[in-house]
């Protein structure tokens, strides 16, 4: 099989791309680096000791696409390249919607034109919104509360339109929970470029002395500690869910949403306290105000995925902490060094 990676040399995609390779898969990684490093790609080629096809350019140029569809020929995409911060796409609907929505339209419309059937898209929790019950399962309503989530839910209801016009094609949507930790090697890992968004990034640059102190935000949610619960998803198993939906999308016909999680919330204390364990370093924290538009806890049903997938994770809070740090202390400036 023959795999385009849109954004393949970001955070997710560059751990796919890892695992694909070592499932002896064809693969070719598009990226224009807007949010990574080329030095990505080098490592990923040094860990499998393989030369696999790379292209360097913006996945909404249709010419760059045609080139890369002419050049490689994919029986399938995961695409992955898209902006993704909550934040900024308040303040910047319109570029979300032009990178996310139209780029997606333009990559779907290369697709046709070159006969590729199968998708795989990088989905996520956001597209649910609050809470009406939990876990959260594939049927519970969609109601995204920012532009960046309702980018997700715009591709989702797209590439399900495409798909029912289209007998032969398959398309996973992959809603993924909260992606983190890195490969067991360190030499790959999250390498956020300004001040993190998220917690694992926020706590591994406290531990390794970038950032002073991390803030809590509200802890006097309905939840064990007080603290927001999240389900972390380590990013080998997300890698691996990834395999088997594009070898799933490969085999069937028809679109389907699956959640990527482990169907179990953790507090932003719990996760203080393991790092500190892993990394035997103390991470100093202070409680701030809550964020607008944070819920108290979301966690997934997961059944979907072994059921369709034959997947469930398998690494637990001891590895993520563990492969995060060995990745932060091995790189404590990123890919930059
Ligand atoms: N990381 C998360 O917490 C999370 C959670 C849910 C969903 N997602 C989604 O997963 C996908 C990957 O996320 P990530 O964390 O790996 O992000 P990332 O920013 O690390 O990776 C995205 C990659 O796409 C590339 N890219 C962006 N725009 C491009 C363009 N126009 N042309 C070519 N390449 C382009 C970037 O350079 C980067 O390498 C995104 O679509 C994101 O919305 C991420």
């Amino acid at each position: 099989m023959r795999v385009l990676l849109t954004g393949g040399a970001g955070y997710i995609g560059s751990h796919t791309l890892l695992k694909l390779l070592q499932d002896g898969i064809d693969v070719l990684a598009l990226d224009n680096f807007s949010n990574s490093s080329p030095e990505v790609l080098r490592r990923v080629q040094k860990l499998t000791n393989s030369s696999f096809a790379t292209h360097v350019g913006d996945y909404r140029a249709p010419d760059v696409l045609d080139e890369v569809f002419e050049k490689f020929r994919p029986d399938a995409v995961i695409h992955f390249a898209g902006l993704k911060a909550v934040g900024e796409s308040n303040e910047k609907p319109l570029t979300y919607y032009a990178q996310n929505v139209s780029g997606s339209i333009n990559l779907l419309d290369c697709m046709q034109r070159h006969g590729c059937q199968n998708i795989v898209f990088s989905s996520s929790a956001t597209v649910y919104g609050e809470a009406q019950y939990l876990p959260y399962d594939e049927d519970h309503p969609l109601n995204p509360t920012n532009p960046y989530g309702r980018t997700k839910y715009f591709i989702e209801e797209i590439i399900r339109d495409w798909i029912a016009s289209r007998p032969h094609a398959s398309a996973v949507l992959l809603r993924y929970f909260n992606p983190v930790g890195a490969d067991e090697s360190g030499n790959i890992g999250e390498d956020p470029r300004a001040i993190p968004n998220n917690l694992l990034p926020y706590i591994s640059q406290v531990a390794v002395g970038r950032l002073k102190e991390l803030s809590i935000f509200g802890n006097n949610y309905e939840t064990r500690d007080g603290t927001g619960e999240r389900d972390y998803i380590h990013i080998d198993d997300l890698a691996a869910a990834h395999l088997a939906a594009v070898k799933y999308a490969h085999e069937n016909h028809g679109c389907e949403a699956i959640n990527v999680g482990t169907g179990t919330g953790i507090t932003v204390l719990e996760m203080v306290k393991a790092f500190e364990e892993a990394s035997g370093r103390e991470i100093p924290f202070k409680i701030a105000e809550r964020r607008q538009g944070d819920v108290a806890r979301s966690f997934a049903e997961v059944s979907k995925a072994q059921r369709l997938l034959d997947w469930t994770a398998k690494r637990d809070l001891t590895d993520i902490c563990r492969t995060a740090w060995n990745w932060q202390s091995k790189n404590p400036s990123g890919f930059e060094h």
